[in-house]
């Protein structure tokens, strides 16, 4: 396997409507540590050579982002209105800071800030699919429910086979010049007013065609959302 220099982009810039704190999400605080600064050491464990977080503006003066910002090979930029802004901007630093690879050359993985107790282990699974030749890796675990697709009108219109369905989480791992251009492409057709509604990285890669591979995601992945989650990731902090 080829070694790939990589580097990571953690999306801190999200307010958290639904987790309702009094301050940003990336801000509240599991067991004496925000969460950004839980998913940056995660990455950091996981070997990475350069970070990028993106935050909102509020959040820069911030005494934990200031520290953050000053650990070596860690850059913090302002991200988005929408979570794929501020993914875009972190890709395109990651991008420049690893030195403008070519196809083949180099790894991003973008993270969410939110999934602060991701398991070093499954970053670590994620980069190396890449590096054994995935342009696209999605960590992801099977879905529990039945899942319906309904129209505008609350009706279903189908359900498709669970067995065929999984949970995609964050870390997700691309390699940089392939997701570069796929951000790109789809930079363009916002521009001509007819681009999807994207909700994760991976999704770049499907619109032009490219092949995403799932590897094992993990419960602790979790993303913190509403306030129960904060229970559920705290009951794994104690069990260590
Ligand atoms: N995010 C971001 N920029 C945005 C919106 C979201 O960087 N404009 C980040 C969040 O900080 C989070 C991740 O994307 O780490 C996933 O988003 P989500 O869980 O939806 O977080 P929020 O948008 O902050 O939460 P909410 O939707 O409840 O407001
Ligand atoms: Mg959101």
């Amino acid at each position: 396997m080829c070694i790939r220099r990589v580097a990571a982009v953690i999306v801190a810039a999200g307010s958290g409507t639904r987790l309702g704190a009094n301050k940003p999400k990336a801000l509240v605080e599991l067991g004496g540590r925000c969460l950004l600064d839980r998913a940056l050491a995660g990455v950091r464990a996981a070997g990475v050579d350069h970070v990028v977080v993106t935050v909102s503006a509020d959040m820069r003066d911030d005494a934990a982002v200031v520290a953050l910002g000053s650990q070596p090979g860690v850059c913090v930029i302002e991200g988005g209105a929408e979570r794929a802004d501020s993914a875009w901007r972190g890709v395109q630093l990651a991008y420049e800071l690893l030195g403008c690879p070519g196809e083949g050359e180099a790894t991003i993985v973008v993270h969410d800030a939110a999934r602060c107790l991701t398991p070093p282990a499954m970053i670590e699974r994620v980069i190396d699919a890449v590096a054994a030749g995935a342009r696209g890796v999605i960590p992801a675990l099977p879905v529990v429910d039945t899942i319906k697709v309904v129209d505008g009108a609350e009706q279903v219109v189908g359900a498709p086979q669970r067995a065929m369905l999984r949970a995609a989480q964050t870390p997700q791992g691309f390699d940089a010049a392939t997701l570069v251009r796929a951000n790109r492409q789809w930079q363009q057709s916002q521009g001509a007013g007819d681009a999807a509604v994207v909700t994760d990285d991976a999704s770049l890669l499907e619109l032009i065609g490219v092949p995403v591979q799932v590897v094992e995601g993990a419960a602790e992945a979790l993303k913190i959302t509403n306030p129960i989650d904060m229970v559920v990731a705290e009951f794994y902090l104690s069990r260590g």
